[in-house]
C-alpha cells in the first residue's frame, strides 16, 4: 500500500496535495530541474514526456523561469509529447504542436532535433506505421525518463478515453463527447473540435520510468478521487495507472477535496473534531442512514466511525439539537441583514441598512445563475445594489448572433439616416464584412469581439432589469486579460487588479459577493477570484473594510453542500420563476442545437435542478421545506 499515512489507506496511490497550482508546479519543476542537470553532470541525455492542456502551463512557466534565472539548461532534454488532435496542422491555434512552441519549446535551448509531437496531418490510411515509429523513436531515445500527466473529466490519460487498455500503445483514437465538450470553448463551438486524435497508449505511458500526474481545481476532484481509490478499470484509464512502481498524483486542495481523507475523515482514522468538522460529519451521516438531524441516534454515530465525536460532543441527542440550529440559523429571507431585529443567530448583521452590496461576477451571467434570487430580493429590501461584471464574455458568442446584431445595427441605421452611413453603421458593416469572410476555426478580430461583448452587456442590463437593479449601478469592467487572452492561456496584470480595486474604492461595500475561488486556476473564474482577492488584500486598510462581510457563491453545476453553507436563502416558486426568467435574457448563451442528454442541460435548467436540489437537502436534514434554495459561504476578508 502506498499510504504514506492512515489517513491515505484508500489511496491506492500516492497523492501530494499543495495548497495551490503554483505551489505544486514549483516543486515538480524543481524536481525536474534536479534530474536535468544530475543527467547533464553525468554527460547523459534525460527523456520528458509531456503533456498540454491547461494544467501543465504552470509548470512550463516554471521551468522557463528556471531556465532564465538559474541557468538551467535543456540542451540534453529529449521530449515526446503525449498527444496530437488529428486533422490539426502544427500552426493551427489549437493543435498541440504550437500549444507546446508558444507556452514552452520557444523560451528555452531545447534543441528542436529532440522534440517530439505526434503529426495531426498523418492521412489516416498511414497512422499505424507513424505511431509504431513514435514508439520506436520513444524506445531508441531509451525510454521516457520522467512522464507529465494531465487528466481529462472522463479519467483520460493522453487522449486515452474510456475502454483504452492497459497494453495499448501510440495510436489513432476517438474522442469522447465530454472531451469534445470540454474543449468546445477552446475552437469556438463544439462543432470545430476534431474527432479524432493520435495518442500515447497507457502502455507507452505506463512503460515511463517516473510518472506525475497534475490536477488542479474542483472540477477534477471527483475523477481524481476516483483513479486514487477506486480499483483499477479501463473505464478510467486514470486509474490503471495505479501499481506503477513510481507514480504520484499531484493535487491541489481543490482537486483533492473528494479524497476520503478531506471529504470523509472520520472513515478513514480519527479525526480532530472542531465545530465544522462535526457539522460536516452530522449533515453527511444524516444523508447516509437518511433520517433527519433530530432523529439520529448513538448507534448511526457509533456504527460511521464517529464514536470519539460522541465522546466529545455528545450524547446524540445534544450533538443533534447543536448541528440543527447551526444549520436552522443558516437560512434567511435577508440576505442583506434584517433591520431592526436581533441579529444574533442571523448569518449577516441587521446594520448599516440599507447596506452598499458589490456583486463581482466573472462573466456577464454568473451573477444571476449564481445568486439571481438573492440579487432580486437584496434590491427589493432596498440595499443598493451594485454589479461588477469582470469580463465582457466576448469569448463565449457564437458568430451567428453577431452578425444578427450587426444586422440589426446596420437596419436601425438605415433607417435613422437614410443613404447617410453613421459611424455606429459603418462598424456594423465592417463586423458583417470580417464575420462573412471568417473560417470556422478563425480567432475573431478586435471589432467582431467588441460587438459579441456588446451583446453580453445588453444581455447583462435585460436579466438585471428583470432582477429590478438600476442600469446606473453596473460596472463593466472588459478587464484586459480576457481581451487579449486566450482561454486557458490568460496573463492578468497590474491593470486589471488596479480596475477592480478602483471598483472596491469606488463602492465601499457592506458586504461583497464572488465567485471561483475552487476553480481550475486557469478558468476566467478562478483569475477573477485571484484579481478580487489581491484587491482585497491590497485595500485591506480602507475604512470600508472594516463593515464589510464576504460571502461566496457558486456556479449551478457544483453547488455548496448544505454543511458548508453560512447564508441559505430560500426561494419561493415565484421567485425561482422570476431568476429563471432573468437568466434566459442571456440569448446568446443557450445552447445552439436542442439536446437530450441531462448531462448537457441548459444553464437555466442547472441553476433551477440544483437550487431546488440543495432545498431538498435542507427539508431531508429536517429544517423546513422551500421550493429552492440558494447558498452561500462567509469568506475571510
Ligand atoms: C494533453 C492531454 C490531456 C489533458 C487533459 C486535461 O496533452 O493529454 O489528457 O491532460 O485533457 O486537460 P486540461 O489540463 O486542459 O484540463
Amino acid at each position: 500500500m502506498p499510504a504514506n499515512s492512515e489517513s491515505q489507506q484508500r489511496e491506492r496511490l500516492l497523492t501530494e496535495v499543495y495548497a495551490d497550482a503554483d505551489e505544486a508546479s514549483r516543486q515538480v519543476a524543481g524536481e525536474i530541474a534536479a534530474l536535468v542537470r544530475e543527467r547533464a553532470a553525468a554527460g547523459r541525455t534525460v527523456v520528458l514526456g509531456l503533456a498540454t492542456g491547461s494544467t501543465p502551463v504552470r509548470l512550463y512557466r516554471q521551468l522557463i523561469r528556471l531556465h532564465r534565472e538559474e541557468g538551467l539548461s535543456f540542451a540534453n532534454v529529449v521530449t515526446f509529447n503525449l498527444d496530437e488532435y488529428h486533422g490539426l496542422p502544427p500552426t493551427h491555434p489549437e493543435s498541440y504542436r504550437r500549444f507546446m512552441q508558444e507556452q514552452f519549446f520557444d523560451h528555452v535551448d531545447l534543441p528542436s532535433a529532440n522534440i517530439h509531437v505526434p503529426s495531426g496531418l498523418t492521412p489516416r490510411g498511414e497512422a499505424f506505421a507513424a505511431c509504431q515509429a513514435y514508439e520506436k523513436a520513444i524506445a531508441d531515445a531509451g525510454g521516457i525518463d520522467f512522464q507529465v500527466l494531465g487528466i481529462g473529466r472522463t479519467g483520460h490519460v493522453g487522449f486515452n478515453e474510456p475502454g483504452s487498455t492497459r497494453e495499448s500503445r501510440t495510436r489513432l483514437v476517438t474522442l469522447d463527447s465530454l472531451t469534445r465538450r470540454d474543449a468546445a470553448r477552446d475552437f469556438l463551438g463544439e462543432a470545430n473540435v476534431p474527432r479524432h486524435a493520435i495518442t500515447m497508449g497507457v502502455g507507452t505511458i505506463l512503460s515511463a520510468r517516473r510518472i506525475v500526474l497534475l490536477a488542479w481545481g474542483e472540477s477534477k476532484a471527483s475523477v481524481v478521487a476516483q483513479a486514487v481509490e477506486q480499483p483499477p478499470t479501463e473505464s478510467l484509464p486514470a486509474s490503471l495507472l495505479q501499481g506503477h512502481a513510481d507514480v504520484r498524483f499531484v493535487l491541489d486542495r481543490a482537486a483533492a477535496s473528494e479524497l476520503t481523507r478531506f471529504k470523509h475523515p472520520w472513515l478513514v482514522g480519527p479525526v480532530k473534531w472542531d465545530a465544522l468538522s462535526a457539522r460536516r460529519a452530522v449533515v453527511w451521516l444524516s444523508r447516509t442512514v437518511r433520517k433527519p438531524v433530530l432523529k439520529l441516534v448513538d448507534e448511526d454515530f457509533t456504527e460511521h466511525g464517529m464514536a470519539d465525536l460522541l465522546t466529545e460532543q455528545g450524547p446524540a441527542y445534544r450533538l443533534n439539537i447543536r448541528i440543527f440550529n447551526e444549520l436552522q440559523h443558516t437560512i434567511t429571507g435577508w440576505p442583506g441583514g434584517k433591520p431592526n431585529a436581533d441579529d444574533t443567530h442571523r448569518p449577516e448583521r441587521a446594520s448599516p441598512h440599507p447596506k452598499r452590496v458589490l456583486v463581482f461576477s466573472p462573466e456577464p451571467s454568473d451573477d444571476i445563475l449564481g445568486m439571481g434570487g438573492t440579487l432580486r430580493r437584496l434590491a427589493d429590501q432596498g440595499h443598493e445594489v451594485a454589479v461588477a461584471y469582470l469580463t465582457s464574455g466576448n469569448l463565449a458568442v457564437p458568430d451567428e448572433e453577431a452578425l444578427m446584431a450587426a444586422d440589426l445595427a446596420l437596419d436601425v441605421g438605415h433607417s435613422a439616416n437614410g443613404t447617410d452611413a453613421s459611424p455606429a453603421e459603418s462598424f456594423a458593416a465592417r463586423v458583417r464584412a470580417q464575420l462573412q469572410a471568417k473560417a470556422p476555426l478563425d480567432q475573431d478580430t478586435e471589432e467582431i469581439r467588441r460587438l459579441k461583448g456588446l451583446i453580453r452587456r445588453n444581455e447583462a442590463r435585460a436579466a438585471l432589469r428583470a432582477s429590478r437593479i438600476p442600469g446606473d449601478r453596473v460596472r463593466f469592467l472588459d478587464l484586459p486579460f480576457y481581451e487579449r487572452g486566450r482561454y486557458r492561456q490568460f496573463c492578468p496584470d497590474v491593470a486589471d487588479l488596479e480596475a477592480v480595486a478602483a471598483v472596491l474604492a469606488e463602492i465601499r461595500p457592506h458586504q461583497i459577493f464572488a465567485t471561483g475561488h475552487l476553480d481550475d486556476p486557469s478558468s476566467v473564474a478562478a483569475v477573477c477570484w485571484n484579481l478580487v482577492r489581491e484587491a482585497l488584500t491590497g485595500g485591506r486598510n480602507a475604512p470600508w473594510t472594516e463593515d464589510c462581510r464576504l460571502w461566496l457563491y457558486r456556479p449551478p453545476t457544483r453547488p455548496w453542500n448544505p454543511a458548508e453553507i453560512d447564508m441559505a436563502v430560500p426561494l419561493s416558486p415565484t421567485e425561482l420563476t422570476l431568476k429563471i426568467q432573468a437568466i434566459y435574457q442571456h440569448k446568446s448563451q443557450r445552447s445552439q442545437t436542442p439536446v437530450a442528454d441531462v448531462s448537457l442541460q441548459e444553464a437555466w435548467q442547472q441553476a433551477d435542478a440544483s437550487n431546488r436540489a440543495t432545498a431538498r437537502d435542507y427539508d431531508a436534514l429536517g429544517l423546513a421545506e422551500y421550493a429552492a434554495i440558494e447558498g452561500f459561504q462567509r469568506g475571510a476578508l
